[in-house]
């Protein structure tokens, strides 16, 4: 799909379709005399993402014109504006239409709509069916194009940040969309060196042999049970020049290839949707793909551990004690709960790196599915300041996001007879304790953990989005790198 901006009147615009927005009992300004009888006829609302397609629209170049029911008009921000423009594009793909040009007014045709309305027709555009014999991809959709007449300061900009943005987040879902017999710890670190190569990233993996010489117990652990060897992909982003300040972030996401619980083996029943357990790892990756094009002020190191966690005769049981790379002990009461083990290692050796503020993204519980559904992010933190910028980082991206209290108070469910702690800490706040097991890994250094385990995967389709992989993660992180100030 090729994208371009383009500033000439609306009237000679050619174009398969034309996407104008409607808002919630207002008839568009534009063709509200011209389109008078479909207004009229009371079938038109603009209530959000209703769709009415209109043919041969008199004084108009283009084919059709697509009424896109954008909602009340105060509510309307970017993130409306990302969804509607993906609804479109979806809902003109189906049928067949190659070019579509999204129009933007005056009020519209800011730098933030801009890029959302690239990024949404991105994500929009993509469908998961490599593995389909019968492709939806059929039909393509050749030319998106961003209408926004008469301006034009920062809106090339804004076009090009949404096309990296929206491209990355699909390289996420694409990633995630792989089953465990496609994508393993090693064809995941050889995607990631790919897309480093192409990019201008270093690219580093450390193999099973590397991790056991720098003690990393806890995330060779958890690859036991599997006859697939782990990897820790490091990848790594300098600014040129001298950086803006002293900060240095560091990315860690969960990527376990597939989840099977291991010997405390998960049930059958949905099994299947664990191999998006990598989605934290992938966002990662995505993300790095997009910061090597739109060079954020400060170094950005990612690092993926990337195991599968599966029930061997190898396998890690039940009460065994692991020693990690912070030199801690760790008791494995469940061994379903392996992300936190992984993760464990890889903050310790982010902070060895040199990050001097971590972020991390994971699949990491079903208990934060249980307290905030497929809608928000559930965000923890070490550090209020450092929480606010990924909170504001996440509401500039349209991405949903909610802080869950850190309170000392439920370490004790953490505590074992043996070690120096238990891996699990009971049913009672399970995404909580899953946090503070991974705080004391991250030390000193201002933190936040992100569970993405109810975002990063859609069970339905959307209207703006199809099911599966949602790549989300990236477009906050995106932003909270670019900018960054110390
Ligand atoms: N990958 C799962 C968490 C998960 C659950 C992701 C549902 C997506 C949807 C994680 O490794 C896990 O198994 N967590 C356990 C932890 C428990 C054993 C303490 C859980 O949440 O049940
Ligand atoms: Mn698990
Ligand atoms: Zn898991």
């Amino acid at each position: 799909m090729d994208i371009h901006l383009e500033q000439k009147p609306v009237e000679s615009l050619e174009c398969d379709a034309l996407v104008a927005l409607t808002f919630d009992g207002q008839p568009n300004g534009r063709f509200k005399d011209s389109l008078r009888e479909v207004y009229g006829s009371g079938e038109v609302t603009g209530k959000i993402f209703e769709m009415t397609l209109v043919h041969q629209p008199a004084g108009l170049k283009a084919k059709r014109l697509l009424l896109a029911g954008a909602g009340p008009r105060e509510k309307f921000t970017s993130a409306e504006m990302r969804r509607v423009s993906g609804a479109a594009l979806r809902h003109l793909k189906s049928r067949s239409q190659r070019s579509i040009a999204l129009l933007l007014d005056s009020d519209s045709s800011t730098a933030e709509n801009v890029e959302a309305a690239v990024e949404g027709a991105l994500l929009g555009d993509y469908e998961p069916d490599r593995y389909k014999s019968d492709k939806k991809d059929v039909k393509v959709v050749d030319h998106f194009t961003v209408a926004a007449p008469g301006s034009g300061v920062g809106l090339d900009t804004a076009l090009a940040r949404g096309r990296a943005i929206g491209e990355a987040q699909n390289l996420t879902r694409e990633l995630g969309t792989e089953p465990a017999n496609q994508l393993t710890p090693s064809s995941l670190a050889e995607a990631a060196r790919k897309m480093a190569t192409a990019y201008g990233l270093e690219c580093e993996v450390l193999d099973r042999d590397r991790m056991k010489q720098l003690g990393m117990g806890s995330l060779l652990g958890v690859a036991m049970g599997s006859a697939e060897p782990p990897a820790l992909i490091v990848l790594r982003y300098r600014p040129a020049g001298k950086s803006s300040g002293s900060g240095h972030l560091g990315l860690v996401g969960k990527g376990v290839t597939f989840d099977t619980g291991g010997i405390s083996i998960k049930p059958a029943d949905g099994m299947e949707k664990m191999k998006y357990d990598m989605a934290g790892g992938a966002a990662m990756i995505g993300t790095m793909r997009a910061l090597a094009q739109l060079k954020p002020p400060i170094p950005v190191t990612a690092l993926i551990p990337a195991v599968e966690n599966m029930p061997g005769s190898r396998a890690q049981r039940p009460g065994d004690i692991v020693t990690s790379l912070s030199g801690k002990t760790i008791e494995v009461i469940n061994t379903d709960a392996e992300g936190r083990l992984i993760l464990a290692d890889a903050l310790t050796y982010a902070r060895t790196l040199g990050c001097t503020h971590l972020v991390d993204a994971a699949t990491l519980t079903g208990s934060i599915v249980v307290a905030l559904g497929s809608v928000n992010i559930g965000a923890f933190g070490n550090n209020d300041r450092l929480v606010e910028r990924v909170l504001e980082a996440a509401r500039a991206a349209g991405e949903k996001m909610w802080r869950m209290p850190l309170d000392d108070d439920y370490k004790e469910q953490l505590k074992s007879a043996f070690a120096d702690m238990a891996n699990v800490g009971g049913r009672p706040a399970g995404a909580i304790t899953a946090a503070l097991f991974l705080r004391e890994f991250a030390d000193q250094t201002p933190w936040v953990h992100l569970d993405i385990a109810g975002t990063a995967w859609l069970d339905e389709a959307k209207p703006y989005m199809s099911k599966g992989p949602s790549g989300v993660g990236v477009r906050t992180f995106v932003n909270l790198a670019v900018n960054w100030t110390d």
